[in-house]
């Protein structure tokens, strides 16, 4: 098979999702998974594909030229959809140089194999890169990001996120590389790593375990359902027009206190609790630093021009993903090792 197509980061969470939709809806194209297996990558994610005749695995680190020579000489990629990254805010504040490493220093890496393997010829080529809405920063009470909203961001992720999309630019502009960028709200779903507030709050409310909130609560997120992030990377992989970016969000605007609490309503009812029980577990703690006000994206561009829209309906999409937890035990436990028992005292013991 020549028609490969490299995606990085596809034992994570998004990335397992994108990987499973392109070997199933393309058994023409070879899907090859390179991934460093840090503590968020989980082969596990993947169990259903991984003997399926269009998958491979690659186990690599993106920053590390000899491995990631070796890939490109080892296949023949038509396209590269980015998504190996440091994920999570509260890492970047506490320890920011694994942030630059991966997702500065490891996108030029790739940037530069492709352009390299493509030798210039670029004809029927596509460098996809990821990235989020944090590069836009943090918004007041109104107002959307654009594709045109300047870049502003604020923290150790969202700075790094900030310069790679600069670098993806730049290869466009300066060598004329068939580079795409989309820009994602957040993501809910199944096989999240519980670090991040959702799959972090189902956890701890199956366990009748505080439910830490920062601050107030009063910090909003747009969210989307990560099967509907998938399909937009899927639609823009292949009918995005090269040098373009692309916002993509869920029209879907929550403080995190209402958001938790709708949770432990849907919670109460799943472990058929007495009303009330889960979101007596809400403990506000200390805020983050730098802690970004609203994000809130304005995707009226993917839907003009690509016709993509989210399709799950918010709240069934929340009974999916906590019916996805709880049966689903196993991958939790797994998860939830000593390194991960270890980063939540260090992360939230004292706060
Ligand atoms: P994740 O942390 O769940 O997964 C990241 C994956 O990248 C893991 O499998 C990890 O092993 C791999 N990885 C990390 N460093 C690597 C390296 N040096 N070399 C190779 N592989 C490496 O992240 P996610 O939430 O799935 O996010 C995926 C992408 O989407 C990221 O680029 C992120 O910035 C972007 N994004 C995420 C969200 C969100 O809400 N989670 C929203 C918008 C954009
Ligand atoms: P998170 O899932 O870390 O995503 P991001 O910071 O990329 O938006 O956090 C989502 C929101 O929830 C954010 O405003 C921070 C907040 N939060 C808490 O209140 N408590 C927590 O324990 C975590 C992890 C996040």
């Amino acid at each position: 098979m020549t028609n490969a197509i490299l995606i990085t980061g596809g034992a994570g969470f998004i990335g397992s999702h994108v990987v499973r939709r392109m070997v199933n809806n393309h058994p023409d194209k070879l899907i090859v998974n390179f991934d460093k297996l840090t503590y968020a990558g989980n082969p596990e994610n993947l169990t259903d594909i991984t003997n399926k005749k269009n998958y491979r695995f690659e186990k690599g680190d993106i920053a590390d030229e000899k491995t990631v020579s070796s890939l490109f000489e080892k296949y023949d990629f038509e396209g590269v959809i980015h998504l190996a990254a440091e994920s999570h805010v509260d890492r970047s504040i506490s320890n920011p140089m694994e942030f630059i490493r991966t997702n500065i220093v490891g996108t030029v890496v790739l940037l530069n194999h492709a352009k390299a393997a493509w030798a210039d010829d670029f004809s029927d080529k596509c460098f996809y890169h990821i990235s989020t809405d944090e590069v836009y920063g943090s918004l007041g009470d109104t107002g959307l990001f654009t594709e045109n909203t300047p870049y502003d961001p604020k923290s150790p992720y969202s700075a790094s996120k900030a310069s790679s999309d600069h670098l993806v630019r730049a290869y466009y502009n300066t060598y004329g590389m068939p580079v795409v960028i989309s820009n994602c709200s957040n993501n809910y779903g199944p096989n999240q790593f519980p670090e991040k507030l959702l799959p972090l709050a189902i956890n701890n409310i199956k366990n009748m375990k505080p439910i830490p909130i920062y601050g107030k609560g009063e910090n909003v997120r747009d969210w989307l359902y990560v099967e509907d992030h998938a399909d937009a990377i899927e639609t823009i992989y292949f009918n995005g027009k090269k040098g373009e970016t692309y916002n993509i969000g869920g029209n879907n605007e929550w403080t995190n206190i209402d958001l938790i609490r709708l949770l432990c309503k849907i919670m109460d009812d799943k472990l058929k609790r007495e009303p009330g029980t889960s979101e007596n577990l809400i403990t506000f703690v200390k805020d983050r630093a730098g802690h970004d006000k609203r994000y809130a994206i304005d995707s009226s561009k993917i839907a003009k021009e690509l016709g993509w829209q989210p399709s799950l309906d918010f709240e069934e999409g929340l009974k999916k993903t906590v019916d996805w937890y709880l049966n689903n035990q196993g991958w939790m436990d797994n998860v939830l090792t000593g390194d991960y028992q270890k980063y939540y005292k260090t992360m939230y013991e004292n706060r």
